[in-house]
């Protein structure tokens, strides 16, 4: 137990210092979101000025709107042809995927000119709005069980090393860190029972995140009382607090994580089944807006 806490210690000790670099994904990501409800909001407040969807700009609106979400379908193509390297990774395609399925419904909206108009692009319409809410609830399901875009579905061992990793560095940082183990393990044991429905899981969810940030917050007194009395004490070498609240939260972090990804992963996997349908509803929905306005 000893020597591993001193490896695990030393294996962090030696690797590079982790910044906290903003990459530039989060930054486009950070600025796409800032644009899109500002663009909502601004076709919205000046819709009576916007080109007739006829003809002219307005047409050529639909049509782009259209291709966008057709190229957005390379996504699941490209992750069903597993060979076919030479279109680019499954990761790249799938960031696309979100882009589109995002920036082809803002165009359909202008499109639209925000309005539900005829029953037939009303009711596209509203199945591409639905489209995308249940598309941004898949990625929100996404990225509790896979590792980045990578497709690289995560296990619940995954989850288990990273919490017995976690919990040895907590507890190799001195006596605050021993202490707060203590206080935590019957919480860590919480989170990995076993859940035998949805609705239980959704609970366990809640509670365990709950419970996590309260830990974090009345744990801040803990970590500075026994940091005070480790300084009052003569020839004693002080914690380091960074590493010991970096560790904490790493912790609480992988406690979280072991707690949902049952839950989340069967959420996924049933937000899946209604998914498709919904793209394949969207998809006839289209088909006969399109039909509709060239037929009549
Ligand atoms: C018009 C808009 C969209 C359409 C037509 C669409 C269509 C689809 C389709 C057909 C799939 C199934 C892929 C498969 O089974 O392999 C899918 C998967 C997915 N989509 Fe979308 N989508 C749209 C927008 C979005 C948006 C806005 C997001 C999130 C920002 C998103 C996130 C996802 C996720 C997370 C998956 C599951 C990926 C996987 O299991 O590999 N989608 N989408």
């Amino acid at each position: 137990m000893e020597s591993e806490q001193l490896t695990l210690v030393a294996r962090e000790a030696s690797a590079p210092q982790r910044k906290a670099i903003v990459s530039f994904e989060t930054v486009f990501s950070f600025l796409i979101l800032l644009f899109i409800p500002a663009a909502i909001l601004w076709g919205w407040w000046h819709r009576a000025e916007l080109p007739t969807p006829e003809d002219g700009l307005g047409y050529a609106l639909g049509i782009i709107g259209v291709t966008m979400m057709a190229i957005l379908m390379i996504y699941p193509l490209r992750k069903r042809l597993t060979g076919a390297t030479w279109m680019g990774s499954v990761g790249t395609w799938f960031r696309i995927h979100m882009l589109l399925g995002l920036l082809g419904p803002l165009v359909i909206l202008y499109h639209a000119r925000f309005t539900w108009a005829a029953t037939n692009s009303g009711v596209a319409l509203l199945a591409l709005l639905v489209v995308v809410a249940s598309g941004l609830f898949g990625r929100f399901l996404y990225v509790h069980i896979h590792r980045g875009y990578s497709q690289r579905k995560l296990e619940v061992r995954d989850f288990l090393d990273e919490l017995g990793e976690s919990r040895l560095l907590l507890d190799a940082d001195g006596d605050a860190g021993h202490l707060i183990v203590g206080y935590l393990r019957e919480l860590e044991r919480h989170a990995l029972e076993k859940r035998s429905n949805l609705f239980h899981g959704a609970f366990a969810v809640f509670s365990i995140t709950a419970r996590t940030w309260l830990f974090a917050w009345r744990l801040r007194g803990v970590v500075r009382a026994e940091l005070a009395r480790e300084a009052s004490l003569p020839g004693q070498r002080a914690t380091d607090s960074e590493a010991l609240i970096d560790h904490l939260t790493r912790y609480l972090q992988s406690i979280r994580d072991v707690g949902g990804f049952a839950f989340y992963d069967r959420l996924f996997r049933a937000w899946h089944y209604l998914h498709v349908p919904l793209f394949l509803f969207l998809a006839m929905t289209v088909a006969l807006h399109v039909l509709a306005v060239h037929m009549y």
